[in-house]
């Protein structure tokens, strides 16, 4: 989407009454009953009584997430569900959870891990990345999470800013580990090696083998560090938000109230823990809730995807749009042929669900995905439809009890209802990020409208107090629900010998929401072609990430640019549309 500027009226919805309602029968019993109510009460002070550190004034997410259930009633339940359908189908407790984590925590001890330090995972969705993050926060380190597809550029940049001193990995993934370039990276502990280790790494199933079953967790206070997720922006290099402790007063609220998680589900959330909503949702929420996951491992895949809820009854479903999309086109042969009934309630983040993706599968399975919105930097979820109310089709939800979001102009007015402003926060929620790693000028940056944390989204409220989401108002990108900046993929591109310059822009797409799409000006000499095209795809495929690679590239002259350098970005995506390019004064000779 281009960048629509704050101010302009957009036709609410509500006024026009073409808006079709999400309608819930009486008789819902949801964990959030009455929102306006409960919206104008809500005192966060009450979710910190839930946790063991607000009576011991110990704390570590493992405790709170794994160790409390084991020694209770919970013990013999069943934490986690995994399968990658071909392999391996395996279940852990939350007692074997207790003694797994104690074991990986005994390891990374040993191998010098001490509290604070960071440590790189980077591995396929197994449970051992699972049972490896929360073996980290046992010693009171800070989990890096890597995302399995990342390759060689992507790797370097979070393990090198984050000064990562172990990275818990694959014998498959290593090689896209760049240790000459990762001074502060002391050792590989590899997850599935055979054979002869090289020096400076470790064999995770050597050591855990000899480990003890308890080790105590290091105790931490609110403030100190749970997990960095690196993500990307208009400008620079990808950045990590770190996040603190006390973020998992807002996982297990916003678990219980927006996913309306209770003991007896059977809980999926398909993202990967390398993605923010895969440790808040996939991890903490879930697990200090004390509630059954279920994991799939391996590739996306429709059939696979209905199938694991009907094997496993998931009776909560957290998904994307996207993924919702994708599902759709498979078609609705596949879904009929699975039994959904389970399904009791579906929820949806990353980008705006479209209505017509809501209504199929609220065709297939009954239920209607209710949107969750909120950011890497946010750590929870914030603006939200419920499961007890009924909200009009399309809208991104209200405020999660307890915090305040709107719409405000550049300076931080609030707009009337259907006008086009920034979507903002009001600071202090509680799992708001706790600093850029070791970035204060990029921190400050989310701070530029005074008063509000400012999320780069444009939105507008209407007259009931929906807020509803209009795209971003700069350059990221979201593809396939995935946050992508420009310049990540333009500095991946100028790495190949045949790019002089390159711009890079979102354009929109039925499916992915967006695809990446490059302007690309050759050096001198070389000859645009479709191959070529190919060829420098595939170049940052390979180095930077698939998702990342641009899906279109056009060849062009020059890419456009200020007189002081700047990408003119809104001229590329008026060249991609076809649209005029607007005032073009600032543009370099
Ligand atoms: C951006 C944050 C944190 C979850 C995964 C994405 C977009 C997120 C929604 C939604 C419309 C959404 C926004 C936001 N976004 N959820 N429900 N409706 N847009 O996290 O990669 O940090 O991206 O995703 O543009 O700013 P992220």
């Amino acid at each position: 989407m281009s960048a629509p500027s704050a101010g302009s009226p957009v036709p609410s919805p509500t006024e026009t009454a073409v808006v079709e309602w999400e309608r819930k029968p009486k008789s819902i019993d949801a964990n959030l009953k009455d929102y306006d109510a409960v919206a104008k009460t809500f005192d966060w002070k009450t979710v910190e009584r839930e946790f063991d550190w607000s009576k011991t004034g110990k704390v570590n997410l493992v405790h709170e997430a794994v160790d409390r259930h084991a020694v209770s009633s919970r013990g013999t339940k069943v934490a986690l569900y995994y399968t990658d359908f071909e392999r391996r189908s395996e279940e852990y407790t939350f007692q074997d959870f207790k003694k797994l984590t104690s074991r990986v925590a005994h390891v990374l001890k040993q191998l010098g891990v001490k509290k604070g330090d960071r440590v790189g995972t980077f591995l396929p969705r197994t449970p051992e990345l699972y049972i490896t993050i929360l073996g980290i926060h046992r010693v009171g380190a800070i989990p890096v999470p890597l995302f399995e597809a990342f390759m060689e550029q992507a790797v370097e940049d979070r393990l090198s800013d984050s000064e990562a001193v172990l990275c818990v990995t694959s014998p498959a993934l290593k090689s896209r580990i760049p240790r000459a370039k990762l001074p502060a990276l002391k050792i590989l502990l590899l997850v599935g090696a055979s054979g002869t280790l090289e020096s400076g790494e470790a064999s995770y199933e050597q050591l855990i083998a000899k480990a003890p079953d308890w080790v105590e967790p290091e105790w931490l206070t609110v403030d100190d560090g749970l997990v960095i997720h690196y993500t990307s922006g208009s400008t620079g290099k990808s950045k990590g938000a770190l996040h603190r402790q006390y973020a998992m007063v807002g996982h297990y609220q916003t678990a219980k109230w927006a996913l309306d998680l209770r003991d007896d589900d059977v809980y999926w959330c398909t993202a990967d823990p390398g993605w923010v909503t895969g440790t808040s949702y996939g991890i903490y929420g879930p697990w200090t809730l004390g509630i059954t996951s279920v994991v799939i491992g391996g590739r996306f895949d429709p059939e696979r995807w209905f199938e694991t809820i009907q094997r496993y009854k998931v009776t909560m479903w957290y998904s994307a749009p996207t993924a919702y999309r994708m599902l759709m086109s498979a078609g609705e042969t596949i879904p009929k042929k699975y039994d959904l009934k389970s399904l009791r309630h579906i929820c949806s983040v990353g980008e705006p669900l479209n209505p017509e993706a809501l209504k199929w599968i609220k065709k297939i399975t009954g239920l209607a995905p209710h949107e969750t919105w909120w950011m890497t930097e946010t750590g929870m979820q914030l603006i939200c439809n419920y499961r007890s109310y009924d909200f009009p089709i399309g809208c991104t939800g209200k405020p999660f009890p307890g915090t305040y979001a709107t719409v405000v102009d550049d300076q931080g007015k609030e707009v009337a209802p259907g006008v086009l402003g920034n979507l903002v926060v009001k600071p202090g929620w509680p799992s708001m990020m706790k600093e850029i790693w070791r970035n204060a000028a990029k921190y400050q940056e989310y701070f530029r409208i005074p008063g509000w944390y400012a999320s780069g989204d444009s939105a507008f409220k209407d007259e009931r107090g929906y807020i509803w989401y209009q795209g971003r108002a700069d350059d990221v990108i979201k593809t396939a629900g995935e946050r992508v900046g420009p310049f990540e993929v333009e500095s991946a591109l100028v790495a190949h010998p045949a790019v002089a310059e390159a711009g890079v822009i979102g354009k929109p797409d039925a499916v992915r929401g967006q695809i990446i799409k490059a302007f690309v000006a050759l050096r001198k000499g070389r000859q645009p072609s479709d191959q070529l095209k190919k060829e420098i795809a595939d170049f940052v495929k390979t180095n930077l990430a698939a998702h990342a690679a641009p899906r279109e590239i056009d060849f062009v002259e020059k890419v456009p640019k200020t007189r002081s350098g700047k990408i003119m970005r809104r001229v590329l995506r008026a060249w991609d549309q076809g649209l005029p390019v607007g005032d073009i004064s600032t543009m370099e000779e």
